[in-house]
């Protein structure tokens, strides 16, 4: 994988090798997904979950913090969220909530037969590509097992992001990221400041706004808000896969917000600086109705931390118990050395969000951050991942990647508010159709000769200096793409 080699793994198709040659890191939906086209291509895999579970964050469990939390309900459609080989239960709600999502993803599992390709309560503690091609896996467990290749499936919303620099000051009260929000329990009667403006900060605040004493939510820039339901349909089913311009996209969602549940700048949020569609989509059907309630106070960013006091950027203060951080997450792969991928403020370089191309036998499922469901773009990446192992892919030359990631990058730094939570967004059927082409192209290229990073080019450089053939090594592109 990665350097425009076609790599069929010995042993496939039941061919009595004895060992698995492919491992998949993580059992949440990513992981499970690749793990079904693997088989399907007949690759042999083992999949490491180092919890006791499938469902990745979905998988909500009082032992360990998964970045979700009891009342959490998906606010991707079912049916725009579902693999495309196995529905969700008609049953389910339209926006299905955490232990459903569980529960259908243990179904898939069994469905498929995957479980006995899993190894449970075993976590990669570090992999390093092995000398002669290939990984070798080092285990919770103990010991190291030799692969051909990694397809990591570790989730990006695991590694908290805190402001950094912190906030000023000293604060007397509790600070918690949302990736440890367990519920409104501990913040009974009291008063939470709540920072962030993204889909965790929503559902947080309205949560509270019902059991806390006061509740601020602080933001250092405004957010569309969209409803989920519009005339009692998912919205997300108004986001056509037909080729609509984004301006045309634009029109209709910001008409369907203004018409349901009005502007944010109407009940004192901030007026957001950018335009729909330039930002994650904020998605929350009561937090405007919370505001006008009075149950949740909207206030700008934090400015300083003052003992039991937070106090905000238009010279405003008030007691707070606590301030929970709904600032995001960083990508990252502890298991992986920095020589290998070492995302920068969020950018990992990889070709259509899957390869990078300069590292071989290593591939990536579910690193995008999408206008739309994460699985079928998963499932997408998964069906691509499973032709380039068994040979019926083949990856372009590495120049020809490394253009398309500078393409893809300045077309998302066109679009989207400068943020480390965009540096992965992509336009859910954009991205899809994208991958399909490239899907198909591939399976008639001809062996691309194979080709070195320039010296000096080493793991994830690229994400910083996307340096290619066609860009001098060493030449800089900066955030908004200029040289
Ligand atoms: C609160 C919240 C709500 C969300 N809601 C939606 C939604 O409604 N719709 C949507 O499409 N997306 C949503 N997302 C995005 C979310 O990332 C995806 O839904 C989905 O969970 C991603 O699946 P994943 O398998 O890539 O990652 P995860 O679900 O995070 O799973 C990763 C798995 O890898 C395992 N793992 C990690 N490191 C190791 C290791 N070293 N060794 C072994 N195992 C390891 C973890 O234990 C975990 O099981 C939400 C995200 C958050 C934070
Ligand atoms: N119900 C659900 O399905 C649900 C619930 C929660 C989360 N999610 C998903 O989970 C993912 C993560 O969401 P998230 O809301 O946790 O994170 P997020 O989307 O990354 O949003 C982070 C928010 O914090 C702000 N922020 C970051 N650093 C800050 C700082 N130093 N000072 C002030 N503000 C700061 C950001 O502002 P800027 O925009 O200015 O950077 C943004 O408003 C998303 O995919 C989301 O859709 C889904």
């Amino acid at each position: 994988m990665g350097d425009g080699r076609p790599r069929i793994i010995q042993g496939m198709r039941g061919t009595g090798a004895e060992s698995p040659r492919v491992c998949i890191i993580g059992a949440g939906p990513s992981g499970i997904v690749a793990a079904k086209a693997l088989r399907e291509k007949g690759i042999e895999l083992v999949l490491y979950e180092q919890r006791s579970r499938v469902g990745g964050l979905w998988a909500v469990s009082d032992a360990d913090a998964q970045a979700s939390y009891p009342s959490l309900e998906c606010n991707t459609s079912k049916r725009r969220t579902q693999f495309s080989d196995f529905p969700m239960p008609a049953a389910f709600p339209p926006f299905p909530h955490n232990t459903e999502m569980a529960a259908y993803f243990d179904a898939y599992v069994d469905h498929f037969g995957l479980r006995d390709s899993i190894v449970f309560n075993t976590s990669v503690q570090h992999a390093a590509p092995a000398q002669g091609g290939g990984w070798d896996v080092a285990l919770s467990t103990g010991g190291t097992r030799h692969v051909d290749a990694l397809v990591v499936a570790n989730g990006h919303h695991r590694d908290p992001r805190w402001p950094d620099p912190p906030f000023p000051g000293r604060f007397s009260g509790r600070q918690v990221h949302a990736h440890d929000y367990t519920g409104p329990t501990p913040f009974r009667g009291g008063s939470v400041v709540v920072l962030g403006m993204g889909n965790s900060a929503m559902d947080i605040a309205v949560e509270l706004s019902g059991v806390a004493g006061a509740v601020y939510l602080a933001s250092r820039r405004g957010a569309h808000i969209v409803p989920k339901h519009v005339l009692g349909q998912p919205i997300d089913t108004f986001n056509t896969a037909l080729p609509v311009p984004w301006a045309v996209k634009r029109v209709l969602f910001s008409l369907i917000a203004r018409a349901t549940i009005g502007r944010p700048e109407d009940v004192g949020l901030p007026r957001p600086d950018h335009r729909l569609g330039e930002s994650h989509p904020t998605i929350s059907q009561r937090i405007i109705e919370r505001v006008r309630a009075g149950a949740v106070i909207p206030k700008p960013n934090i400015a300083a931390l003052e003992g039991d006091r937070v106090r905000f950027t238009d010279g405003s203060d008030v007691h707070a118990d606590a301030v929970i951080y709904c600032t995001g997450y960083n990508v990252s792969f502890p298991f992986l050395d920095d020589t290998v991928i070492s995302p920068v403020d969020n950018r990992v370089a990889l070709f259509h969000q899957v390869f990078p191309p300069d590292v071989p036998d290593l591939a990536f499922v579910g690193l995008v951050q999408p206008f739309g469901a994460l699985m079928p773009a998963a499932e997408e990446q998964a069906a691509w991942i499973a032709e380039q192992l068994s040979g019926s892919y083949r990856l372009p030359s590495r120049g020809v990647m490394v253009e398309q990631i500078r393409r893809d990058r300045e077309a998302r730094e066109r679009q989207f508010v400068a943020s480390p939570r965009h540096t992965m967004e992509i336009d859910f059927h954009a991205y899809l159709r994208a991958v399909r082409r490239e899907r198909r192209g591939g399976a008639t290229r001809p062996e691309a000769p194979r080709s070195q990073p320039p010296a000096g080019i080493r793991g994830d450089a690229l994400a910083v200096d996307l340096v290619d053939a066609a860009h001098p090594v060493g030449e800089r592109v900066d955030q908004r793409g200029h040289r």
